[in-house]
């Protein structure tokens, strides 16, 4: 029996696989996402839990709810994000706001209020990407990979408030992983082909395999892991 998760953007693709992956280790899993009928269907008999992440009240009452709803919180899991495909000179104002209140402030917001109701022993793991390590050039660009890089910085950042505290904090940083958030670009053969290309397996990560890290850096079998990065990449980057 493991303890209790929270796990937002639960309704899809990575988070999607790490609720059922930390399901299948015995932990509970809060599931949170704005789509309440995909987090539904994942759910499986566990609490549901409606939230735009980006949304600070509403991410309070989110954590409290989590808390309330399992007893406790011992990990979370920051999986919810969008995608931003903007060209750089199209690329506005706008642009970077939206995709920064949702991956930057949303991931801040939910380590903040999970953190708050985590006892010493707790585990979090944020999701960056490679974008946030390489600039993008994979299919995201400017904003998304910038946002990237500020996930990977906020993650440290939160190792060294709560490390202090017993809270190990960590990210994993994939590679192009096939789910519904990259099946736009995805969709051009010459784009999948490229990005393919540029692992040195030739292939794109499954969703699972990045719930796999995710589950062990929320596992005490990851006890000396703390600000760091972990790329899930095919070795797309060798960081
Ligand atoms: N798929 C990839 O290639 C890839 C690569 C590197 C990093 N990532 C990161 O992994 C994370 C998950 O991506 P995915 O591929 O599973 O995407 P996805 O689109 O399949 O799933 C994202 C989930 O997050 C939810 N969500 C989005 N915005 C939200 C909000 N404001 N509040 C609450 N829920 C929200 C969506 O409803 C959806 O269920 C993202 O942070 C993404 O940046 C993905």
């Amino acid at each position: 029996m493991n303890g209790r998760a929270v796990v937002t953007g639960a309704g899809s693709g990575i988070g999607a696989a790490t609720v059922r992956c930390l399901l299948a280790e015995g932990w509970r899993v809060a599931c949170l996402d704005r789509n309440a009928e995909a987090a539904r269907a994942v759910a499986d008999g566990q609490p549901v839990i409606v939230v735009d992440v980006a949304d600070e009240a509403a991410v309070i009452q989110a954590m409290a709810e989590a808390e309330a709803e399992l007893g406790g919180i011992d990990a979370l899991a920051t999986c919810a994000g969008i995608y931003e495909t903007t060209p750089f000179f199209a690329s506005t104002a706008e642009t970077f706001r939206r995709v920064n209140e949702v991956n930057v402030i949303g991931s801040f917001l939910c380590i903040r209020e999970a953190a708050l109701r985590m006892a010493p022993g707790a585990r979090i793991c944020t999701v960056g990407s490679v974008a946030g390590l390489r600039g993008g050039g994979l299919a995201g660009t400017v904003s998304y990979a910038t946002s990237k890089g500020a996930v990977i910085t906020l993650t440290k950042a939160a190792a060294r408030e709560l490390g202090p505290r017993g809270i190990a904090v960590n990210t994993v940083a994939p590679g192009m992983i096939d789910t519904p958030f990259a099946a736009g670009p995805l969709a051009d053969p010459a784009i999948r082909k490229r990005i393919e290309g540029m692992t040195s397996f030739n292939r794109l990560g499954t969703p699972e395999e990045i719930a796999e890290v995710i589950t062990w850096l929320l596992s005490p079998k990851a006890s000396y892991l703390h600000g760091a990065t972990i790329v899930a990449d095919a070795g797309m980057v060798m960081y």
